[in-house]
């Protein structure tokens, strides 16, 4: 029966809330003030906790504050220093070399062999093990006729608090109805009406419907898509291969990459006339102890490499709590509850019944005010696995008629059944969980790097396209714009630049740096997989 997994605390505070649902229907909580916001944003966001951050001693950053566990990667040894590498035993030689096979990284490499470039794509995991694969509620575009990519940039600038790089988000908001075309036409199974209109909903933030989906599985059908696109090109994925130091040459280019066979344990050597960083996430660093909606494989992997070859992070201290992780039963601890469940009328409600917040506040608003009925306000639902508060899903099925859920949000209903809890008939208990980086290394519009003029970063690797918060969809739309920008952008430079002389010569640098700012660490860094990982980590010593 779908209410047995809740304890019997939990049916009466539900009791509560279905007492309470017929009112709500008619009654949506106003939207905050801009002072509002600040204050619970101050008070109860994550980000606003000082002791979480450690000041960088070393790097383009010096002097800034990151969090605690990138610190330390950013300031661990490259597994480099205590090896042997024969740099002139080149296994691979490319145009592009692509770092990551998510979104961005097969976005890049189908637009950079269209434009005729070699490309290899090298991935620690396989091909689409990504976030982008995870992604669920949709992607935006403003491609109706109410709508229009200034009134987007205006939702995402806003939301972003006024902090994205205007080049970056201009480029973001004016190619959304190419990207949504161009996946159309590859094949992807947006949700469509009769007469083959897209079906679109709002988002947190969003001024107009311009959210496209795929049901609950948007990033799902995207990857598999562009996967599809990837084999169709007979691109050649190096899969279980994971960079794990940039090469540069003696022109200070970047020149390849060394790789790590993670079966083997070998290294190899791939030579490269551009390359595209486009390695994602970092959830599975747990910033704060919080759980994570990320792949497995979201270690901040490119944002070490990158900056230990000198390009600068923009915005490194912003992460994204996305408000509704499921926080009950414990198997799904973390996992992504989709925003869409609230774009479709579902509300959150506290332990008493009350619809404590509008349900689409942007993210970081609303996952303070979440945190902050929990924790100052006592009206949190406590469950056997925390505390949490309600998502009232039931009303979406009383808003727009039975059968709405398992048509659009199944993926959300199978998760929810899969522990004997029918999400139809009763709301499920939730809790902000590690969702996004905000920040990442600087770019240009092109997606060069703004140091290194060879070496290109793409999808959520880059900071700034967002500002210090992202809107919904806003996401699988980057890996996409940026992707493909960052794929032809890569192909032409490729035909112009020269690689000199192989060099790791800047690891050894970074090494004494950290020396001279008296930074003892006997860690590796990118740590490739996350600390729990089952065999051990390719990290956890040098290997020799
Ligand atoms: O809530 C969601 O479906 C997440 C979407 C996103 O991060 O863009």
């Amino acid at each position: 029966m779908s209410v047995m997994e809740y304890t019997q605390e939990m049916l009466d505070s539900v009791k509560k809330v279905e007492a309470t649902r017929k009112s709500r229907l008619s009654f949506t909580p106003e939207r905050m003030t801009a002072e509002e916001k600040t204050e619970v944003l101050n008070r109860f966001h994550p980000d606003h906790r000082e002791d979480e951050f450690v000041i960088l001693g070393v790097g383009p950053n010096k002097g800034q504050k990151v969090p605690k566990e990138l610190g330390h990667l950013l300031q661990s040894n490259s597994r480099l220093l205590e090896s042997r590498i024969d740099l002139s035993k080149i296994d691979f030689d490319t145009d592009v070399l692509i770092i990551g096979a998510g979104g961005a990284g097969a976005s890049a490499a189908i637009e950079a062999h269209r434009a005729g470039a070699r490309v290899i794509i090298a991935t620690k995991l396989r091909i689409g093990d990504a976030n982008t694969m995870m992604a669920e509620g949709g992607i935006q575009a403003a491609d109706k006729p109410n709508d229009s990519p200034i009134q987007h940039y205006l939702d995402a600038f806003g939301g972003g608090h006024f902090a994205a790089r205007p080049e970056l988000l201009r480029r973001l908001v004016m190619e959304a109805p190419d990207a949504i075309k161009w996946l159309n036409e590859l094949g992807c199974l947006f949700d469509k009406y009769e007469n083959g209109d897209m079906v679109t909903t709002h988002g947190g933030g969003t001024s107009r419907k311009r959210m496209h989906a795929c049901k609950d599985y948007s990033g799902a059908e995207i990857m598999r898509t562009i996967r599809d696109e990837v084999i169709n090109c007979q691109i050649p994925v190096l899969e279980y291969t994971s960079a794990v130091e940039l090469i540069k040459d003696d022109k200070g280019q970047v020149a390849g990459a060394v790789l790590l066979n993670m079966e083997t344990h070998d290294y190899l050597i791939a030579k490269a006339k551009t390359v595209i960083i486009a390695t994602g996430g970092a959830g599975r660093l747990h910033y704060q102890g919080f759980p994570t909606s990320n792949h497995y494989g979201a270690t901040a992997d490119g944002l070490v490499l990158g900056y230990r070859v000198g390009v600068p992070l923009l915005y490194p201290e912003t992460l994204q709590y996305h408000p509704t992780g499921a926080i009950y039963p414990s198997q799904i601890r973390g996992a992504l509850v989709t925003e869409k469940v609230r774009s479709l009328g579902a509300q959150l409600v506290n332990a008493e019944g009350e619809a404590f917040m509008n349900p689409l506040e942007t993210r970081d608003v609303a996952a303070s005010a979440i945190i902050r009925e929990c924790n100052e306000r006592h009206l949190g639902i406590a469950t056997p696995d925390g505390v949490g508060v309600w998502l009232d899903s039931p009303m979406i099925e009383e808003i727009h008629g039975e059968g709405t859920i398992e048509k659009r949000i199944p993926g959300m209903m199978k998760m929810y059944m899969n522990y004997g809890i029918d999400m139809r008939k009763v709301p499920i208990c939730v809790y902000p969980t590690l969702h996004y980086q905000n920040g990442g290394l600087e770019i240009n519009g092109e997606g060069f790097t703004k140091t290194i003029p060879n070496l290109l970063v793409a999808g959520e690797a880059v900071g700034g396209i967002h500002g210090k918060n992202r809107l919904m969809g806003n996401s699988l739309l980057d890996v996409i714009v940026f992707g493909r920008n960052a794929g032809k952008a890569a192909a032409e430079k490729a035909k112009e630049v020269e690689i000199g002389e192989l060099t790791i010569q800047h690891v050894k640098d970074y090494a004494k740096e950290l020396y001279k700012a008296d930074i003892d660490t006997h860690d590796v860094s990118p740590v490739l997989l996350p600390k729990y990982a089952r065999h051990v980590r390719p990290t956890d010593k040098y290997l020799v």
